[in-house]
C-alpha cells in the first residue's frame, strides 16, 4: 500500500494566538509518524504563520483556494505564486463549500487544477455528491462528469501525483460519514475512470476520502485499499483528535 496523506483544512478558523497552539501541538504529537505524509491547509493570512512553525517538521502546508488567473487586476484573488513565495506545496480545489457558496463552476475549478499543476503545487480537488444525488443512485454519473471536464480540458495525464479527495456533501460536517464500502467503491469508480484513460496517472494519483472523519471512524476508512488518506475538516482542529486520525493512518500502511 502507497504511504497515506491526511489533510487538515482548517476552513474559517482560527487567529494568530489558536493556530501557535493547534501547530505546536501538530508538532509535539504528529513528528514521530513515519508512514503518513501531513499538510494543514490554512486560511490565507496565515500562511506566513504556518511556514514560520513548520519549516524543518515533517508538516506540510497549504492553502484552500487559488485564483485560476496568473497575474492582473483581480480584486481579491490570491494567485498561485503569491502561494508558493510563503512555501505552501499543496491547495484545496473546488470543496463544496465555495462550489455552491460562491457559485464555482466545473470549468473554473479545473482551470484552477491546471494553474496549481503548472506552478507545481499540488492541488487537491474535490468532487462528490448530494444526498438526493445518491438516493437517486446518480452519484457515480455525477462525480465522472466533475473529473471529466478536467480530462477533456487538460487531459488525463495532468492528474498523474495529484490528489482527488471524495467528499460526499451528506457527510461533510455532519457526523454522517460514508461507510468504508461506500467510499471504497467511488474511489475504486474514480481511480478506474482516470486509468481509462491514463493508466500510469492513476496509479500515481491519491484518492483520499473527506468527510466527518473521526478517530473512530478512520481506521475503518483508511483500511480500503484505494483509500490513500483523508481531508480532515472539524477534527483538524483538535491536535488531539487530528493526532489519532494519523495514527490510524500511519498503522494502515504496510
Ligand atoms: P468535516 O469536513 O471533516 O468537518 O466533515 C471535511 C471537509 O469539508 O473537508
Amino acid at each position: 500500500m502507497p504511504r497515506k496523506l491526511v489533510v487538515a483544512n482548517w476552513k474559517m478558523h482560527g487567529n494568530l494566538n489558536t493556530n501557535q497552539h493547534l501547530l505546536n501541538g501538530y508538532i509535539e504529537k504528529l513528528s514521530a509518524l513515519t508512514h503518513v505524509d501531513v499538510v494543514v491547509c490554512v486560511p490565507y493570512p496565515y500562511l506566513a504563520q504556518a511556514q514560520l512553525l513548520l519549516k524543518n517538521t515533517n508538516i506540510a502546508w497549504g492553502a484552500q483556494n487559488l485564483s485560476k488567473d496568473t497575474v492582473g487586476a483581480f480584486t481579491g484573488e490570491v494567485s498561485a505564486n503569491m502561494l508558493l513565495d510563503f512555501g505552501a506545496s499543496y491547495v484545496i480545489i473546488g470543496h463544496s463549500e465555495r462550489a455552491t457558496a460562491y457559485c464555482e463552476s466545473d470549468e473554473n475549478i479545473a482551470t484552477k487544477f491546471s494553474q496549481a499543476k503548472a506552478h507545481g503545487l499540488t492541488p487537491i480537488l474535490c468532487v462528490g455528491e448530494t444526498l438526493i444525488e445518491r438516493e437517486a443512485g446518480v452519484m457515480e454519473m455525477v462525480v465522472a462528469k466533475q473529473i471529466d471536464t478536467i480530462i477533456h480540458t487538460y487531459g488525463a495525464s495532468i492528474f498523474a501525483n495529484t490528489v482527488i479527495s471524495y467528499e460526499p456533501i451528506w457527510a461533510i460536517g455532519t457526523g454522517l460519514a460514508a461507510t468504508g464500502e461506500q467510499a471504497q467503491s467511488m474511489h475504486k469508480f474514480i481511480r478506474n475512470r482516470i486509468a481509462s484513460f491514463d493508466e500510469a496517472a492513476a496509479t500515481s494519483l491519491k484518492i483520499l476520502y473527506g468527510g466527518s472523519v473521526n478517530p473512530q471512524n478512520a481506521v475503518q476508512l483508511f483500511v480500503m485499499q484505494d483509500i490513500n488518506g483523508g481531508l480532515i475538516g472539524k477534527c483538524s482542529l483538535s491536535a488531539h483528535e487530528f493526532e489519532a486520525i494519523c495514527q490510524a493512518a500511519n498503522q494502515s500502511f504496510s
